[in-house]
């Protein structure tokens, strides 16, 4: 497999393009930009069939436009219409909240795992080497649970189920988040090893014991999307 990962916007958004050497087919994860993949499949005759989305926040979903008018087909979780997600895109994952099913890119097969919490049908990506957790979990911490479609318990046991997952798996795979953020000891990495992430990220530790998880201070952040969120669930 070969991996792609670019950092575009101003938002520190980190985009993986996942190919299958062995057929040329290739899936843009969270495409902030639809014309930069197209772009980028087209200069090395790689065939983008498809886009996965880990949820459908706009920082996330900003190409899927571009990408779905040139027949790219868009898949995410339909737990993301609980916060007002209406397409496009060609298909819907349906399975519960921490379970799994399975993606097929080319001859590759990635695990779809359902984990909740920064928003109510993000998905965490594993296969092949890697895990792209979208913004379920950065390298230092975990993301905002505070923003509308956000529930903190459900973020607690998608890091318990997570951390679990992980365990399982070989330390040398890469995780590779949705945003670059600094970790605690200052560097801006864009992928830690799986062994490195379980040392190291502040929100998996936590999440051994509740009430250490729900302390954390990054879970909500006092902001105006955060303001906004509150107004949302208010006519809700
Ligand atoms: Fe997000």
């Amino acid at each position: 497999m070969t991996v792609i990962q670019a950092q575009l916007g101003e938002w520190d958004n980190l985009n993986h393009l996942l190919v299958c050497e062995k057929t040329g087919e290739a899936c843009i994860v969270d495409p902030f930009s639809g014309e930069h993949w197209l772009a980028a499949c087209k200069k090395n005759d790689w065939n983008l069939k498809s886009a996965l989305l880990t949820h459908s926040h706009w920082d996330h979903t900003r190409g899927v436009q571009t990408l779905f008018d040139t027949g790219v087909e868009i898949w995410l979780h339909q737990d993301e219409e609980k916060r007002g997600w209406a397409g496009p895109d060609n298909g819907r994952f349906t399975h519960s909240a921490l379970s799994t099913t399975t993606f097929k890119v080319g001859e590759l097969i990635f695990e779809i795992h359902c984990t909740p919490g920064h928003s109510p049908g993000h998905i965490t990506i594993i296969g092949n080497g890697v895990i792209i957790s979208g913004d379920c979990l950065f390298l230092g911490r975990c993301g905002r649970t505070d923003l509308f479609g956000g529930d903190l318990e459900e973020m607690h046991q998608s890091l318990v189920y997570l951390k679990a997952v992980l365990q399982g798996l070989p330390s040398d795979w890469l995780v590779l988040p949705g945003h670059q953020y600094s970790v605690s000891d200052g560097s801006i990495p864009t992928f830690l090893s799986v062994s490195e992430l379980l040392n190291k990220n502040e929100a998996l530790i936590a999440a051994g014991n509740k009430e250490e998880f729900y302390a954390l201070e990054f879970l909500a952040f006092d902001d105006s999307l955060a303001e906004k969120a509150r107004r949302k669930k208010a006519r809700n």
